[in-house]
């Protein structure tokens, strides 16, 4: 399977965020509603790093992820070319979800110009992505896409549980150095 991104997740934040995330949607949804959703885990032997998958953006690309319990906050590698999507949406600076997201003095991005992308959007919120194997952090905008996980439906894997709009933050390609798909990719 082709890895098109690189991302590092912190399972504290990540779960919780998918599991909160998913039981606002059950709530919501009028179909069979998941329970719990599954992110499968195997460990690579070369780099020694945790990595985990799911199904992000539109159209929906398959993406491999490292799973770092000291990182703190869910990143992918948002330059042009290496993340495209039509379903991505800024994350307005005076939201909800920014106030909950932003730490410390987290800075918010007014605006920018050039094209719209995922890395260049008005009125959006900041993170600050950390890659937690080099410790090389950036600034970055939070945006939000759709994320798509395996339920515990039987048979397993379940049907995917996908959430519409799951927030996280943009990093760059430099940060994803020393990332296990950076190293594996072709
Ligand atoms: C941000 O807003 C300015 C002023 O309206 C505009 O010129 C610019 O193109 C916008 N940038 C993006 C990325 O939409």
């Amino acid at each position: 399977m082709a890895r098109s991104s690189n991302l590092v997740v912190s399972t504290a934040t990540a779960l919780l965020l998918l599991l909160s995330t998913y039981s606002c949607r059950a709530a919501t949804s009028s179909s069979k509603n998941p329970t719990a959703v599954v992110l499968p885990v195997r460990k690579d032997g070369a780099t020694l790093q945790y990595l985990t998958g799911f199904r992000q953006r539109t159209p929906q690309t398959p993406v491999t992820a490292v799973l770092d319990l000291g990182g703190a906050t869910l990143w992918v590698d948002c330059d042009p070319g290496s993340y495209a999507s039509s379903s991505y949406a800024h994350v307005p600076c005076a939201s909800k979800p920014c106030r909950l997201a932003r730490t410390g003095t987290a800075a918010c991005a007014t605006s920018c110009v050039g094209a719209p992308s995922p890395g260049c959007l008005n009125d959006t919120c900041s993170g600050f992505p950390e890659n937690t194997v080099t410790r090389v952090a950036t600034g970055g905008n939070l945006i939000t896409d759709v994320l798509s996980v395996p339920t515990t439906f039987r048979p397993m894997p379940g049907p995917l549980a996908t959430a519409p709009a799951f927030l996280f933050a943009c990093g760059a390609k430099f940060l994803t150095e020393g990332v296990f798909s950076t190293m594996h990719c072709i």
